[in-house]
């Protein structure tokens, strides 16, 4: 899913139009995800807003089924579009203790901090962001 239709072509263009490709224009801010297995959302969760960040977080969260995983990017407060004269409005930026916070009675698969100075579709910036797969319990069956 994306925003933006020039996304969901492209998609559609570099997968061939798999049939079993579904996509869907929505904006994450009021999006109800459904239920999955898998939720990939990479560089796209911290363009929105922080008012609606947290009913996002939890409809995400909601969503995911028994050992379902999620991979997701989320921007950290160094990031050098959260302040300054490269700040850019309407995006979520989140301290280490944060991110942390919201993968509670997840299990925790990664969680990688990375900052770097490297190049984006507005230019240059100093990236800082987290990486993180996370899962749901139980991840693994009990043996019988
Ligand atoms: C940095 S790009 C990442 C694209 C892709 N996920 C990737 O990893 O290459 C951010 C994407 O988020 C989308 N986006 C931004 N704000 C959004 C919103 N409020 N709702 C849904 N998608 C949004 C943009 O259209 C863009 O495709």
């Amino acid at each position: 899913m994306d925003l933006e239709p020039a996304a969901l072509e492209l998609t559609r263009e570099r997968t061939g139009d798999h049939s079993q490709l579904s996509t869907h224009q929505a904006d994450l801010a009021e999006y109800e995800p459904p239920a999955a297995d898998l939720i990939l959302a990479s560089a796209s969760l911290p363009f929105v807003p922080p008012e609606h960040f947290g009913t996002l977080w939890t409809r995400l969260r909601a969503a995911l089924n028994p050992q379902g995983l999620m991979a997701v990017h989320l921007f950290g407060d160094r990031d050098s579009w959260a302040h300054g004269d490269s700040a850019v409005g309407g995006m979520t930026f989140h301290q280490r203790a944060e991110a942390e916070a919201l993968l509670e009675g997840l299990e925790i698969l990664q969680l990688e901090e990375q900052e770097f100075d490297g190049s984006s579709g507005r230019g240059p910036k100093h990236w800082h962001r987290f990486s993180i797969i996370a899962g749901t319990h139980p991840r693994h069956s009990e043996p019988r």
